[in-house]
């Protein structure tokens, strides 16, 4: 019964979000950092799904079009998995047509999602091919695996990846040997570590209740079997940002946990879970809006996490996060 009511109210809170979002969202404010002296300024979004409509490629276009014109630019935008719906050719070349003739940002990191491993084929293989070929038409980036990592302004992104077509991910040894040796070469630096991986650490944002309504096993809409590893490996190191989609829940900050059952920054301190919203659908759960992320401004002491409606232009400075370094 409380989770009857529970998710009731989450439904008219969100329906209320919907109307009243112009008084709550910020129209206003502009695009140039909060304060002096940042050091790496990025965009964050997940979940674009994008098929052979011409409308969700305009409703990229009109992120990517905010997005460019940020007074001061970004440094990165980050696609962090489920770019296209099935995976799908067609569907990478849709994706690719909708970044043409747009700049949001210096670089694009793009990381996978479980709907990019499936394709009209059922192949892995073919999934695997076409993440590699349209991440260098579309970002200009060449990679050997499904997973990498990349270091801008001298941060380093490390990008995880499933290595099967499931809904949950599939982590294999020689990935997770990899994370260990690329976190312990990025923890060199003394710096935050941003850690892109589309599924969340299992049971965290309310999952496995946020993935769906019935018969929910405890670790459904998470990494999956490998999710223990990859937390340890992450928490064995300081300053660490995962940031993941998959969820589709939208913004729900502190005070509304307890109505929308989740958060979407989580933080012990040192170890920082981000997940983000789906940028192309709505949610029943929390905020909702579409075209929405985050921008991360890296300062030396904190980072700033922004709320936005890319695709609407506005902020939502309620769902804002001040992280302290350690
Ligand atoms: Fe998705």
């Amino acid at each position: 019964m409380i989770t009857f009511i529970r998710k009731l109210v989450a439904i008219i809170l969100s329906a209320l979000s919907i109307c009243f979002s112009p008084i709550f969202g910020d129209f206003t404010a502009d695009t140039t950092v909060q304060k002096d002296n940042c050091k790496l300024n990025f965009a964050a979004i997940s979940d674009i799904h994008m098929t052979e409509e011409t409308a969700r490629r305009d409703m990229l276009r009109f992120g990517l079009e905010d997005m460019q014109s940020f007074s001061d630019e970004l440094d990165a935008l980050l696609l962090a998995g489920d770019l296209t719906d099935h995976g799908e050719e067609s569907e990478w070349e849709m994706l690719k047509e909708a970044f043409s003739g747009y700049t949001p940002a210096k670089n694009l990191i793009i990381a996978q999602g479980n709907h990019d491993t499936w394709t009209e084929d059922d192949k892995y293989d073919l999934a695997r091919t076409y993440f590699i070929k349209y991440n260098k038409d579309i970002s200009g980036r060449e990679i050997e695996n499904e997973y990498y990592s990349t270091e801008i302004n001298g941060y380093t992104f490390i990008v995880l990846a499933s290595e099967t077509d499931r809904t949950s991910a599939y982590i294999s040894d020689a990935q997770l040997s990899w994370l260990s040796a690329e976190m312990a070469k990025a923890a060199e630096k003394d710096l935050p570590i941003f850690v892109v991986c589309h599924w969340p650490i299992n049971q965290t944002h309310g999952l496995p209740e946020t993935w769906g309504e019935d018969d929910m096993e405890p670790d459904d809409g998470g990494i999956g079997d490998q999710s223990a590893k990859v937390e340890e490996i992450l928490k064995s190191y300081e300053n660490v940002f995962m940031i993941t989609g998959h969820i589709h829940s939208g913004f729900s900050n502190d005070s509304q946990k307890n109505t929308n059952g989740y958060v979407s920054v989580e933080s012990d301190g040192s170890f920082h879970s981000v997940n983000l919203p789906s940028y192309m659908y709505l949610t029943i759960r929390g905020r909702i809006a579409n075209g929405t992320g985050f921008t991360f401004e890296v300062y030396e002491n904190e980072v700033i996490l922004r709320a936005r409606s890319f695709s609407a232009g506005v902020w939502y400075t309620d769902y804002n996060w001040t992280i302290e370094l350690v």
